[in-house]
């Protein structure tokens, strides 16, 4: 499947984050290690976030280089040769002249190189920035490259006198999404849905929360989505309540919610949704009337979503709801106001209404500029996910409501004038789950 972001933004992001970096400066960022299963047996590679934000290049074993100014180009990548023994084994690189050709480097050499090559680039530069305290293996050589230029020193080299966190600038720039961002995740998102449809048309009593599992795997790798953004979640009945519950190993039941929460990832992004419906195709009483709480929640949240408004208010909004649903059904007393300001609520919703979300499923950016909540802007995609759990052992509320897990999860783009639902191709209203599972 070719790639929906074209080579060329990959160079426009890097020409932004130079334009943010001080001029006298170098930026290096490693790609992402590789991890050992067991024994000779490796974990899939996933390349890192920013890595792969400022690169799109999906090896292991690469170090991107930024130095505003250098004549022999800019961008500089070290990655590993080619190798017609190695590309026989463990398939194709694309060696320092694909880095140039094929993913636009201005420079790359081989990644053997680089402790000869590196302190050179580094000299004379006053700031390195780096993922400073990610990784003690590369903190490591950032200082060994240093320390070659320390000794150097009598001989009129200028080593680099400040170290700065690379992701105060990248980070920021992650958090507004181009238009082909926007597609990719658009697609995730559509992928995702579908594969949330699949898996609730296919619940049947008797079956398992893996079965479910398999489907919605079936759906991301039959569109070349070949990785889930993050274990996927599949809790019946009772398992609802756990919020990151991915054992998937108990049976479906009759009578029982099952909570999915679920998303593929294409092209290092990530989708996230999650729906809750019923085994048997039916809400209960109960179920439906909690679930109809949460829902009307989620909408308020997603109302809230729009550019002027801060972070915090589609939580708040949502909080709202969901504390006067409570209060209405009997699972709390008093005024909506005092069960907030009390945080009554918490026993039953303990996490927050959303996340950003990008190449990481919890993506990166300030949720706060000092003290205040963070302007919602365009371009910005974030979760809305309010829930109700109420613990199967909770004995201040009446039996017929405990063991009920439900969350209702969409992804959304901040618009000009509101936001647009990436993932809204599966049902959430109880009589569209309905006529779904019945159909
Ligand atoms: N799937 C993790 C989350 O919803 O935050
Ligand atoms: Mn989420
Ligand atoms: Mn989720």
């Amino acid at each position: 499947m070719a790639s929906i972001i074209p080579v060329k933004e990959f160079a426009e992001r890097r020409r932004r984050l130079m334009e943010l970096m001080a001029p006298d400066s170098i930026a290096i960022l490693p790609a992402a290690p590789e991890r050992v299963r067991n024994r000779d047996v490796l974990h899939p590679f996933r390349q890192d976030s920013d890595f792969q934000y400022l690169t799109g290049f999906g090896e292991p074993e690469a170090v991107l280089v930024l130095i505003p100014g250098r004549e022999h180009g800019e961008s500089v990548l070290f990655c590993k040769e080619r190798n017609p023994e190695k590309e026989l084994w463990d398939g194709f690189l694309a060696g320092p002249e694909g880095a140039i050709e094929r993913f636009g480097l201005d420079d790359a050499f081989p990644v053997s190189d680089i402790d000869d090559i590196l302190p050179g680039m580094i000299e004379g530069r006053s700031r390195v920035y780096y993922p400073l305290g990610k990784d003690q293996n590369f903190d490591t050589r950032v200082m060994d490259w240093i320390k070659v230029i320390r000794s150097k020193v009598r001989t009129g080299a200028h080593p680099p006198g400040e170290f700065v966190a690379l992701e105060h600038l990248l980070h920021d720039l992650r958090l507004y999404k181009s238009a082909n961002e926007i597609k990719v995740m658009a697609k995730a998102g559509e992928i995702s849905a579908e594969a949330h449809c699949r898996a609730m048309k296919r619940a049947r009593k008797g079956g398992y929360e893996y079965h479910l599992e398999a489907e919605l795997i079936h759906t991301f790798m039959a569109h070349g989505a070949r990785s889930t953004a993050y274990p996927s979640i599949v809790g019946a009945g009772v398992n609802g309540c756990i919020l990151h519950y991915i054992e998937n190993t108990a049976p479906l039941k009759d009578g029982d919610l099952v909570l999915i929460d679920a998303g593929c990832e294409l092209e290092c992004y990530a989708a996230d949704i999650t729906r809750t419906f019923p085994v048997s195709g039916r809400f209960s009483e109960p179920q439906r009337a909690l679930y109809e709480v949460v829902l009307a929640a989620q909408y308020a949240a997603i109302d809230a979503v729009r550019p002027g408004n801060h972070w915090n208010q589609p939580h708040e909004a949502a909080l709202t709801v969901l504390t006067r649903g409570l209060i209405e059904l009997g699972l709390l007393q008093g005024t909506v106001e005092d069960a907030i300001a009390a945080e009554a609520y918490k026993p039953f919703f303990m996490h927050r209404t959303g996340h950003w979300l990008g190449l990481d499923v919890h993506d990166v950016g300030d949720y706060k500029v000092g003290d205040a909540w963070r302007q919602l802007e365009p371009g910005m995609v974030l979760t809305v996910e309010p829930g109700l759990y109420v613990a199967p052992d909770n004995t201040a509320v009446d039996p017929k409501w405990r063991g009920i897990g439900i969350r209702i999860e969409d992804d959304v783009v901040v618009t000009k004038d509101g936001c647009r639902v990436l993932t809204d191709a599966v049902p959430k209203t109880v009589d569209d789950i309905e006529s779904l599972m019945a159909g």
